[in-house]
């Protein structure tokens, strides 16, 4: 394998979120944003969103790597790796600070005018996601979030806004990030960070998630149709947290469960590449009463608004059994969760399956005829600065380069058409899921840790030189 390379213009880079690294929560304008109401957590606990930001409590958003005005010594260590290319997010609320004004804030578009020129400055094409996880806080106090329909206009404008500001500066982009995250609805973080939705005890979950998504794809629909007419050299993906679903054995109704889980988490796609609900998710919802409100124009328009390829995360394979609960009785996705007694699994207990991304890419091709995007994968990890201030993170290399070795094989043996591969947080910074600091991503260290103490001082981890060594042989060396 060693002698195989990437195809020419393969797009290698890194990835993050404006509200993970950003920090400069309340600067050049910018507005409250659901992740600045959202507590650190830990392995245990889980992150609290609060009722507003309330004074006292450690919101690790707010000042997170502080990226707002360290981005151009970043982008230099960034294109120090040859990065080809830079996933981000542009945070809704330095654009829109509540979401529903009627004009865009200057400070906040100038902002990504200057990030996109420094990383033009070096050839490293921006990536961009418009929602990573970062609706205004406003739209969810005042409107429900994506509970309520007048939200997909408040989406559109901001899209169109930055599609028309940036028309010649991001070719590539996505609309929602991780927007299938929200099918399990019991968890509240997933359907507060996709959809602007807040638990109280009288809503149903699952109802209010059909109906909010269906709202986000009329949205990504729209804005991607407006997007042609701005740029008709435009790109634009969905973005999925790709899990494949194994049975855990083979016994059948295993394997129907494990089926029904997949459709279960997988319809998002679909439909952003399609323009329809899949026959199975329809039926689903029908039969349960669940959407209300789809019309025939939003049936239009998602057929008109479809993506040109598949953005997708790979973290992890998902295992299920049917030993409590099977196919025709399936309800949360998570309650059937087995452990893979083939898999190990990071501190964190998310299994690593290399050979599942091999599966993945497949898998992903065969259904959708599409180009796909990985860009998210990764490893989050302790890691140990040594005394001299170097960080030897081998087991990164290791996960990254098993990781790679099948991605190689998808790509050279398989023929799958991959766009490009950019690691998740490139930098350490926020986690999302625990609002952490020391799980780390990063080829590059950021000296900060869970409690908010540190330097800020970043320095190359042993994976910064291998991942470098990577770009420049076109992934012959791994
Ligand atoms: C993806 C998200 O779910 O996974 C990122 O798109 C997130 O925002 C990443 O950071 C890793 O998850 P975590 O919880 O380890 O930060």
């Amino acid at each position: 394998m060693s002698e195989m390379k990437f195809p020419d213009g393969f797009l290698w880079g890194g990835a993050v979120a404006a509200h993970q690294l950003e920090g400069g929560w309340q600067d050049g304008g910018k507005g409250v944003s659901v992740a600045d109401v959202m507590t650190v957590g830990s392995n245990t606990t889980p992150r609290e969103i609060t009722d507003g930001v309330i004074p006292g409590k450690n919101y690790p958003n707010h000042e997170a790597i502080d990226f707002y005005h360290h981005y151009k010594e970043d982008v230099k260590l960034f294109a120090e790796m040859g990065f080809k290319c830079f996933r981000t997010s542009i945070a809704w609320t330095r654009i829109f600070p509540q979401g529903d004004e009627q004009e865009p804030n200057e400070e906040g578009l100038k902002f990504y005018d200057d990030l996109f020129d420094e990383c033009h400055k070096y050839g490293i094409e921006p990536v961009i996601t418009l929602a990573h996880f970062e609706m205004p806080y406003h739209l969810v106090e005042e409107y429900g979030g994506f509970a309520n329909r007048k939200v997909i206009d408040f989406f559109v404008k901001f899209a169109t806004t930055c599609f028309k500001r940036y028309k010649n500066k991001v070719k590539y982009w996505m609309t929602f990030n991780e927007i299938d995250n929200q099918s399990s609805f019991n968890n509240e973080f997933m359907m507060t960070t996709n959809s602007g939705l807040i638990f109280s005890k009288d809503t149903n979950n699952e109802a209010a998630m059909y109906q909010a998504a269906h709202y986000e794809l009329v949205a990504s629909a729209l804005a991607i149709k407006e997007a042609r007419k701005i740029n008709p050299d435009f790109e634009i993906g969905c973005m999925i947290n790709y899990t494949p679903v194994y049975p855990k054995t083979s016994a059948p109704k295993d394997i129907l469960l494990a089926q029904r889980v997949d459709q279960r988490r997988n319809w998002f796609s679909d439909v952003h590449v399609f323009g329809e609900y899949p026959k199975e998710t329809e039926a689903y919802i029908e039969r349960n009463g669940y959407r209300s409100d789809i019309t025939e124009e939003d049936k239009v328009i998602l057929s008109e608004g479809v993506v040109d390829y598949v953005g997708f995360s790979y973290y992890q394979s998902m295992t299920v059994s049917a030993d409590k609960i099977d196919a025709d009785h399936l309800v949360d996705p998570s309650d059937v969760i087995a452990k893979n007694d083939y898999l190990e699994v990071s501190d964190w207990g998310w299994p690593i399956d290399p050979i599942g991304l091999r599966y993945s890419l497949n898998l992903l091709t065969d259904r959708y005829h599409l180009p796909l995007f990985i860009v998210e994968n990764g490893l989050g990890a302790f890691d140990k600065v040594e005394s001299n201030g170097e960080i030897h993170d081998d087991y990164r290399i290791d996960y990254l380069r098993a990781h790679l070795e099948e991605v190689k094989k998808a790509v050279v043996l398989d023929h799958v058409d991959l766009m490009g591969y950019t690691p998740w947080g490139c930098i350490d910074l926020v986690s999302a899921g625990t609002g952490q600091m020391d799980k780390r991503y990063g080829f590059i260290y950021v000296d900060k840790n869970d409690e908010g103490v540190g330097t800020m001082e970043r320095s190359r981890k042993d994976s910064f030189y291998w991942y470098k060594k990577v770009i420049e042989s076109n992934g012959a060396d791994l």
